[in-house]
């Protein structure tokens, strides 16, 4: 028994049993190894290439009130704001001359941005840059809705499903809100034909490693193209005041089952990441990330997204944060290109 080597199994499989993931998740012994094996994996299909995605975070009034978030309807301390359809154009104008092929749209659930409006800054973006990808990730809409963007030209969503399991998902959300409704997104989205991402939180107040171990079954049934996850962070301005952030280590593991998991998937090592390690997003791509998401947003507002807290990079423009990234990127031995970078090939199981 002493041969027992999850990671080998893993890497060939891609797939574990529930009691081997189970141990895998839960020690240090094969983090090398594991480590080691996923950044294989991600040269083989992606060689040392990052992909950059130009985050524009255009509005923080959110509907919603999950209880983990910052900019939760319930923060009453928020300053809210929202840039003007010009003021995102101005941040895809910079962001393009910057070598960004991709504009990530974000928002809390805004109903200020209606979905004729949403579809013509969509339109907008989509006939100025037709060499770029449109991202939208402005939570759960009906179908029709995801259908409207995507007509207007937006080709990818991000939607974390945030916990795969029931129990857990209503601890960190009220009641207004299921797990329900955030798969029946997920499933239309795909079914319109965006390119989807989803993703969890690590170390989100009452997980267990049996929640993570269905969040990667979830996500082996979705098979998503862009899968995020980043350690939960603590915000002192929600219900989950008094609770710790997730581990780096955890993360950094969960990265590279991911990697082995879904070997095609670009899969960003996040701000959350390089919020709680100074040298977060560097390992997070030494253990298999591929994709890093700078924000584009203007500096004046960027404090003010603030999904938890000490997040980075708020004072820099978007010049410095795209040289900042491509050094970090550089010295973890890897290389930023100016590229769409879609999934190489639609993974499957
Ligand atoms: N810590 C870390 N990540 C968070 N998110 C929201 N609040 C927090 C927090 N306190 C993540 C969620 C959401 C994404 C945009 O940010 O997973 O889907
Ligand atoms: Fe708005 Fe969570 S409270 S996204």
């Amino acid at each position: 028994m002493n041969d027992f080597n999850p990671v080998l199994q893993l890497n060939i499989e891609r797939d574990l049993p529930e009691a081997s993931l189970k141990l895998l998740l839960q020690s240090e012994k094969w983090d090398s190894s594991l480590t080691a094996a996923a950044d294989r994996k991600r040269r083989e299909i992606y060689a040392d290439e990052v992909y950059l995605r130009g985050l524009i975070e255009f509005s923080n009034f959110c509907k919603n009130n999950c209880f983990y978030c910052g900019i939760r309807a319930g923060n009453q301390n928020a300053v809210r704001y929202r840039l003007s359809k010009e003021e995102i154009l101005d941040c895809c104008v910079e962001g393009y001359g910057l070598g960004f092929r991709t504009f990530v749209l974000q928002s809390g659930e805004d109903p200020f941005f209606t979905d004729s409006l949403l579809c013509e800054i969509v339109s907008e973006i989509r006939s100025r840059f037709p060499d770029c990808a449109i991202t939208l990730s402005l939570g759960e809409k009906p179908r029709e809705s995801y259908k409207a963007y995507f007509d207007a030209g937006a080709n990818r969503y991000l939607l974390r499903h945030e916990t795969a399991n029931d129990a857990h998902y209503r601890k960190l959300h009220p009641e207004s809100m299921s797990l329900t409704n955030r798969k029946r997104c997920l499933y239309d989205l795909k079914d319109i034909g965006y390119q989807v991402g989803s993703g969890f939180m690590v170390g989100s107040p009452y997980q267990t490693v049996d929640c993570i171990i269905e969040d990667l079954r979830f996500l082996q049934e979705l098979k998503p193209d862009m899968i995020g996850i980043g350690p939960y962070i603590t915000h002192k301005e929600t219900p989950f005041a008094s609770f710790q952030s997730g581990s780096l280590t955890l993360t950094l593991r969960l990265i590279s089952v991911l990697r082995l998991m879904f070997p095609y998937a670009l899969i960003p090592a996040t701000t959350a990441l390089g919020t709680i390690h100074p040298q977060g997003r560097e390992l997070g791509l030494k253990a298999g990330a591929n994709v890093v998401m700078p924000n584009l947003s203007p500096v004046r507002v960027r404090k003010l997204y603030e999904l938890y807290e000490n997040k980075i990079c708020t004072g820099e423009e978007a010049a410095q944060c795209r040289s900042c990234l491509e050094r970090r990127v550089a010295a973890a031995g890897y290389r930023v290109v100016t590229a769409i970078g879609n999934a190489k090939k639609e993974h499957m199981l």
